[in-house]
């Protein structure tokens, strides 16, 4: 009996309610441990950052890994890291030390025969990758105009998720860009705002390797990049732009994909379509100057139409959408699932999450039809999606993201915390949510992914107390009691 209570999965538990505590809260018969926490010692003189969101596991060995881990922002909880009091400018001190602690970390996880999770301090692969590591760029605005002539720029930051590559890379979405270079650009260290917002990839495998950023995936506020293969071999990548009214993207690759050349197959995503979809008349769009006349009103090279992507989206009359969040493929039937999360300027509080499907089910295709999977509210549970994971069996793993500052307000009250939900896309209880977790003050839960065989899951908790405004009385002390630490947890049958 104890192998078979071994070889459960996750989606059988007894659900949790939904909780207003400090705590992270995980159904009877599980536990959580911390693997890294904000601050921590990672090794090679390094500190794991501030805000873990995505997270992805490397390697085939379900007790010890590589693991990625993006760190998105510092936000008001800037008080204990750089000591920002949110008042004025910046120093230059307080801005290297916010500049060192987003971007993402690589770190070497086991699982010890105690069955705890730690970071194997000596490991060679252990490294940070911060908003001051060289960066080159690829694809058609590499050294173009329209980012100033660059071909290598300095640093990633606004880090929120992001997925895994074909050949054993992490992609990582810088998202809420704007904001940070802003205030972290002065007149003596300028930042160029159009060398942020573009998808990095990282090969967490190789420690001697510099991350690039593919601009031929457009630059907007990506949440993610979640990669799959077409019929006829192309490497496609859905991304969605979270922001009020704006739209859900998809690369295809000129390019097929070699399994037998591995890492080389990287160079498939310098070339290919970028398009925007128009859930209107089920199309995609291509954002490509060939192809779509009305951009060559405004626009004169390729490179600029993918450094003002949104603003091409809208020329080309892609579908503004209710913040698209997170995108994931269904293991089985390959359908995308795309997390809107809210749009308060339309009075969407709660969110949707969109299933889309492609045309003779080829994610190569130009046209689609989409249906609404779920919506959020009182009766669902759950309220404003934001990262989406599949377990092999299909059920769809859901964390929600409602604001740190309207969590148990208005609309919101019936939700406490923030939680992580489980929804099967299939059977009886198609579409119906489940609470497998709640976070605890002012957190989200961010990154969750299985690791292989399915026994641990790898969850971020991100921003916990986010609302503090006196860094003596912060209003989460999770997880030691004393200050809110963001940390990433392994989740696990006790
Ligand atoms: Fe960083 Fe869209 O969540
Ligand atoms: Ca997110
Ligand atoms: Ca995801
Ligand atoms: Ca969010």
């Amino acid at each position: 009996p104890n192998v078979e209570r071994q070889r459960q999965r996750f989606h059988q538990f007894r659900a949790i309610r939904p909780s207003t505590r400090d705590q992270l809260i995980v159904p009877q018969g599980f536990q959580y441990d911390i693997v890294a926490t904000w601050g921590e010692d990672i090794g090679n003189g390094e500190k794991f950052g501030f805000n873990n969101d995505f997270t992805c596991y490397f390697g085939n060995n379900p007790n010890e890994g590589v693991l990625w881990v993006n760190h998105e922002y510092i936000g008001n909880l800037g008080m204990y890291v750089s000591g920002y009091m949110g008042e004025g400018q910046r120093t230059a001190e307080q801005i290297r030390i916010e500049k060192y602690n987003v971007g993402g970390s690589v770190i070497y996880i086991r699982k010890t025969d105690k069955g705890k999770w730690s970071i194997v301090r000596d490991s060679r692969y252990n490294r940070r990758i911060t908003a001051n590591t060289p960066i080159n760029l690829t694809g058609p605005a590499r050294g173009s105009e329209a980012v100033n002539g660059a071909t290598q720029v300095i640093g990633t930051l606004a880090n929120c998720s992001g997925g895994k590559t074909l050949w054993n890379t992490a992609l990582s979405g810088e998202e809420n860009y704007e904001g940070t270079v802003k205030n972290w650009s002065t007149p003596e260290n300028p930042m160029d705002i159009t060398h942020y917002g573009w998808i990095v990839e990282i090969d967490p495998l190789d420690p001697k390797s510099t991350p690039k950023k593919h601009t031929a995936l457009g630059r907007f506020a990506h949440e993610n990049a979640a990669m799959t293969v077409g019929k006829s071999g192309r490497v496609v990548v859905y991304s969605g732009d979270d922001a009020n009214d704006q739209c859900v993207y998809k690369f295809v690759s000129d390019g097929t994909y070699q399994r037998d050349t591995g890492k080389q197959n990287s160079q498939l995503l310098e070339k290919g379509t970028l398009y925007v979809a128009d859930f209107g008349s089920g199309r995609w769009i291509p954002l490509d100057i060939e192809k779509t006349p009305a951009l060559r009103e405004k626009y004169s090279s390729q490179a600029e139409i993918l450094v003002n992507t949104r603003d091409a989206a809208k020329l080309a009359k892609g579908t503004p959408m209710d913040r698209p969040e997170d995108i994931e493929i269904h293991p089985v039937d390959g359908s995308v699932f795309i997390a809107l999360t809210n749009n308060t300027k339309h009075g969407n509080y709660y969110g949707q999450i969109v299933r889309l499907v492609e045309d003779n089910n080829n994610h190569e295709s130009t046209t689609f039809v989409y249906e609404i999977f779920a919506s959020g509210g009182p009766q669902s549970g759950f309220a404003c999606p934001d990262n989406l994971a599949f377990d092999t069996a299909g059920n769809l793993w859901v964390t929600t993201d409602i604001s740190s500052d309207k969590l148990n307000t208005g609309a919101y009250k019936p939700f406490g915390n923030n939680g992580l939900f489980m929804i099967p896309t299939s059977g009886a209880n198609r579409g119906k949510a489940t609470q497998f977790a709640s976070a605890p003050v002012q957190a989200e839960l961010t990154g969750p992914w299985f690791a292989p065989g399915e026994q641990t899951l790898f969850l971020s908790v991100q921003h916990p107390g986010e609302e503090t405004e006196d860094p003596r009385n912060p209003t989460s002390r999770w997880p030691r009691g004393d200050i809110p630490r963001p940390s990433v947890v392994a989740i696990s049958r006790k």
